[in-house]
């Protein structure tokens, strides 16, 4: 089973990213043939500073690392390192119908959010498709906000399919965790770079404590019950807490008597807790930094070859070269 997923470089890990996505792509190393890599060309839609976009892939990395990546079970590489990606995407674009690609959720929601639209954010899901499609894959494990990516993914290769050959291109599909589908944000909704709700999974202690004691929470006097229904810190604490105390913090909902500083407190010390050891291994990565760049460089190599064989049968099938 060949496993691929990629993440962008645009800002630091969140939670979000880490239980919606991460998590289940690092388990999923012991599962199969997975390829994760960082996809810089994407994030090239948002980030218009060279530095920056290097920052935040060297960043990516070590966080990516130091959550349990482990280079020796898969092969973790940088996009644009592998540039047969850019040469497939446009290949696809040329049978990628417009209404396919103007039916897409997340260029919406972008340009909504004020991302100014460009053909290359346009155009994002078919360089996905591309990435997904150069390696075969048959799984991809996503946030349920790529789900309709993977769809449109299918979609082009039926189409590819249909135009150049049966089994010309092989059909992947999602795979969503659904109890994590949506990690909420401090103020309730998906938490989001965008939406500037995030706690990061390497927050200074400091900043995370401010950002915990934070959480919007409604004004249920400390005496009374309260709702445990659409409430971030309960369900935050699902994710880092055991599941007996996630259920004493629920029935401490119900019983009342309790006010929401307290349960603040408990996420705080289960944050904490829960990231302790992603912290040491992010230190010991950072004191090495040689370790990065070749993990990189050895992955781009093994990505590479896989990927220059999918990209010849394709060229051959359509007729270049
Ligand atoms: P952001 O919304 O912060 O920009 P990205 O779009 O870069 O995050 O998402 C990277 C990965 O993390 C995707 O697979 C996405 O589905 C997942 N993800 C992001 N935010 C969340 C969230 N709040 N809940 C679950 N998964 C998420
Ligand atoms: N679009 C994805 C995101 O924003 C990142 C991504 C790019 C990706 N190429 C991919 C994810 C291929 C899975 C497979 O999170």
């Amino acid at each position: 089973m060949r496993i691929l997923s990629g993440l962008q470089p645009s800002g630091r890990l969140h939670i979000g990213n880490y239980f919606g996505m991460m998590q289940s792509a690092i388990h999923l190393q012991e599962e199969g043939d997975a390829y994760y890599f960082i996809a810089d060309y994407h994030s090239l839609t948002s980030i218009h500073d060279g530095k920056l976009l290097r920052d935040h892939v060297r960043n990516l990395a070590i966080d990516f690392l130091a959550c349990g990546l482990d280079p020796a079970k898969c092969v973790f590489f940088r996009q644009s390192d592998v540039p047969e990606h850019t040469e497939l995407a446009w290949i696809l674009s040329t049978v990628t119908p417009m209404g396919l690609l103007e039916r897409c959720h997340s260029y919406k929601d972008k340009v909504a959010h004020g991302i100014t639209p460009s053909h290359g954010l346009f155009a994002y899901p078919v360089l996905m498709a591309a990435d997904i499609l150069i390696y075969d894959s048959d799984v991809v494990p996503v946030g349920k906000d790529q789900k309709q990516h993977v769809e449109v993914t299918r979609d082009i290769a039926i189409k590819m399919n249909e135009t150049f050959g049966a089994g010309l291109l092989k059909l992947p599909v999602p795979r969503i965790r659904e109890d994590t589908a949506v990690v909420p944000g401090l103020d309730g909704q998906k938490m989001s770079k965008s939406y500037d709700n995030t706690i990061q999974l390497f927050e200074e202690p400091g900043a995370l404590k401010k950002k915990i004691m934070g959480i919007k929470t409604d004004s249920t006097a400390v005496e009374a019950p309260k709702p445990t229904e659409g409430s971030s810190i309960l369900a935050l604490y699902k994710l880092v807490a055991s599941p007996a105390d996630h259920q004493a913090m629920i029935d401490d909902h119900l019983k009342g008597g309790i006010g929401y500083g307290e349960f603040k407190k408990r996420l705080l010390q289960a944050v904490t807790d829960y990231f302790a050891p992603f912290r040491e291994k992010r230190a010991a990565i950072v004191s090495d930094p040689k370790y990065v760049d070749t993990v990189l460089a050895e992955g781009a190599e093994k990505a590479r070859a896989v990927a220059r064989k999918t990209l010849a049968r394709v060229r051959d099938a359509v007729g270049l070269g």
